[in-house]
């Protein structure tokens, strides 16, 4: 994978490797943390070590990160972000563990990820999907500037849940 780093004021965000398994599964194996998420909960780490191993095949234009905390060092979170050729916009997403929760931690890694496909590609379209009851995850989109563009459903990766979903865009950034 394409070794990218960035920064933001309180953190690092960083590619993920496979030793990062332990940290990534302490919170991917947290259900409060994925009740939304399109992924399952990780009940086992292989599950963790496969993830992650798929880091190594990500498209062109597709970029995932982990996000440490500079202040200690520790990983605590991850999100991505990629062209979605079908909406024809950038899309993104993020989870971080539960104890970050509330800190502005994921607009902050969010923002930096919309700022760097802007510097390194023009990006200009923005769109991100989110369960409706995902109050936290609607908001984040609206600090880093999207606006509701459509109802929509999404399922869960393994079909067990289909959520009632609101997508949100941006146009460059206004
Ligand atoms: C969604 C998530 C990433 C947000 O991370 P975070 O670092 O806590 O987000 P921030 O602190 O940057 O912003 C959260 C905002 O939502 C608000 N918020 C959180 N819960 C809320 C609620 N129940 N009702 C209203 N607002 C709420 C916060 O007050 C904050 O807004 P503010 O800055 O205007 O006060 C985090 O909750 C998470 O990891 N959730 C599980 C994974 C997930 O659902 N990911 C998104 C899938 S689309």
């Amino acid at each position: 994978m394409r070794n990218i780093t960035l920064e933001s004021e309180r953190l690092i965000l960083r590619p993920l490797d496979i030793s990062d398994a332990g940290a990534v599964f302490e919170w991917a194996s947290d259900e409060r943390v994925t009740k939304y998420m399109i992924y399952p909960t990780h009940t086992d780490i292989s599950v963790t070590r496969e993830w992650l191993s798929s880091m190594d095949s990500l498209d062109e234009k597709r970029f995932e990160f982990g996000f440490v905390l500079k202040e200690t060092g520790k990983l605590i979170g991850s999100g991505g972000i990629g062209w979605n050729d079908t909406e024809k916009a950038w899309s993104f997403g993020y989870n971080l563990r539960y104890d970050e929760w509330g800190k502005g931690l994921c607009t902050e890694a969010a923002m930096r990820m919309i700022e760097f496909v802007r510097s390194e590609y023009g990006a200009e379209d923005f769109v991100g999907e989110f369960a409706a009851d995902n109050i936290a995850s609607g908001r984040v989109m609206e600090k880093c500037g999207l606006r509701f563009s459509r109802d929509a459903e999404y399922s869960k990766s393994d079909g067990s849940v289909t959520f009632r979903a609101k997508i949100y865009r941006m146009h460059k950034d206004i």
